[in-house]
């Protein structure tokens, strides 16, 4: 099969390193990169950490409002899919670069398979809900890594060649865990497993609002714990463009963004998380670390659910509280897979693909 795997920002590389090494095995894979990401520790970092194979193409589209940067994706894309012909195109998660790999993939009818299909947050102000909704609806393989995901799309009306694989993400973190234990980061930052808070923010319900970014470093700054920050690109922007440097507290820890190896391993030792991101909300479960959702909703409700994640939005009492009182009893299941998700994924391909995907 010859195979075209879209990816653009971090997690999708993080995503894509076990499929890729599966996918090549006994396939053609041609990777492209739509340039969503582009600083060196957003993108490079990753490629060189995990040794994903260089894209075959980069896109160069960088950032821009969402209709631009995914019209022209898709301007740019289709013309790589008239020339390269794949037999099936495979998409990651929720971002513009999933939408527009999703939308000419399937305009051109190519097969399309897409991986974490099914997550749901209900929350239709989220940019990643509407590109999942899509996405999900027009692709011909949906690989769900939990029964919840399965459940959404079937409560869609989306039942057809649905695989429950599990998460390609745990696949990443049960293969490095190993090696991140030889990270230096701890000691470059002078600071000692669970003596630590880790936080990351970049949804834009805190990045593009004044009152809840502001909201959640007054609350940092307020508390006498040490919090590490390695810091998303956008979310530096928002602060240097609105002037809230000065809300930053001594006790925050800004870093730049880290490597996986790196960031694994602040995970795991960190007290606890506070994050707005989706893949932490779960890599905190797995590690086993409580985690504070500075969100209203999630898409992960099973960590919810299992009592070891919390929300809390923005609100600075609710922060406060989980920060000094949030204590996990509950039992840790297994919901994200056996860490073969990317194993199962490509043998399903592989079955269709000696079939010449007929049927579809
Ligand atoms: C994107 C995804 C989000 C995902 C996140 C992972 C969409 C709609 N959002 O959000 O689902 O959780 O990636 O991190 O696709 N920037 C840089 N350098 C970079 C990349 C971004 O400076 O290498 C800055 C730019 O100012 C840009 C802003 O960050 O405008 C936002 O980048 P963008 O890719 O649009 O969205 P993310 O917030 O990164
Ligand atoms: N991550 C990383 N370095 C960092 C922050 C995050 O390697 O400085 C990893 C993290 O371990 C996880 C992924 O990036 O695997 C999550 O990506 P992000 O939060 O950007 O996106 P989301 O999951 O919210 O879409």
């Amino acid at each position: 099969m010859k195979i075209i795997s879209i990816i653009g920002a971090r997690p999708q590389f993080i995503k894509c390193a076990p499929v890729s090494t599966e996918l090549r095995k006994n396939n053609c894979e041609i990777l492209i990169h739509t340039g969503q990401h582009y600083d060196y520790e957003m993108s490079k970092l990753f490629f060189d950490q995990l040794e994903i194979p260089e894209p075959d193409y980069n896109l160069g589209i960088g950032s821009s409002s969402h209709s631009e940067q995914t019209g022209r994706m898709i301007i740019e894309l289709e013309k790589i899919f008239l020339k390269e012909k794949p037999d099936v195109v495979i998409i990651y998660g929720d971002t513009n670069s999933t939408l527009a790999g999703a939308l000419t993939s399937r305009k051109l009818k190519i097969p399309t398979g897409h991986i974490e299909a099914g997550l749901r947050s209900f929350d239709r102000t989220m940019p990643e809900e509407i590109n999942r909704v899509i996405t999900d609806h027009i692709s011909n393989f949906l690989f769900s890594p939990t029964k919840t995901a399965v459940h959404n799309l079937k409560n869609e009306g989306i039942s057809q060649r649905v695989f429950l694989v599990g998460d390609v993400m745990y696949d990443v973190l049960k293969q490095n865990m190993n090696i991140a234990k030889k990270s230096k980061i701890l000691k470059n930052l002078d600071i000692r497993p669970k003596e630590y808070f880790l936080t990351t923010i970049h949804r834009p319900s805190n990045t593009d609002n004044i009152p809840n970014l502001s909201n959640i470093l007054d609350v940092f700054s307020s508390t006498h714990e040490k919090i590490v920050f390695p810091m998303h690109p956008r979310t530096k922007k928002f602060i240097n463009k609105h002037n809230l440097e000065k809300k930053i507290g001594e006790n925050i820890t800004i870093i730049k963004p880290v490597s996986y190896f790196d960031f694994i391993w602040l995970e795991k030792n960190a007290k606890k998380i506070l994050t707005d991101s989706g893949g932490i909300q779960k890599e905190a479960y797995i590690l086993k670390v409580p985690c504070i959702t500075l969100r209203e909703n999630t898409e992960w409700i099973e960590t919810i659910k299992d009592g070891w994640n919390i929300l809390v939005g923005a609100h600075k009492m609710k922060i406060l509280d989980a920060m000094n009182n949030f204590k996990p009893s509950g039992k840790q299941r297994n919901h994200f897979g056996n860490g073969d998700a990317s194993r199962k994924i490509v043998k399903i391909l592989d079955e269709y693909g000696s079939r010449n995907f007929s049927n579809l």
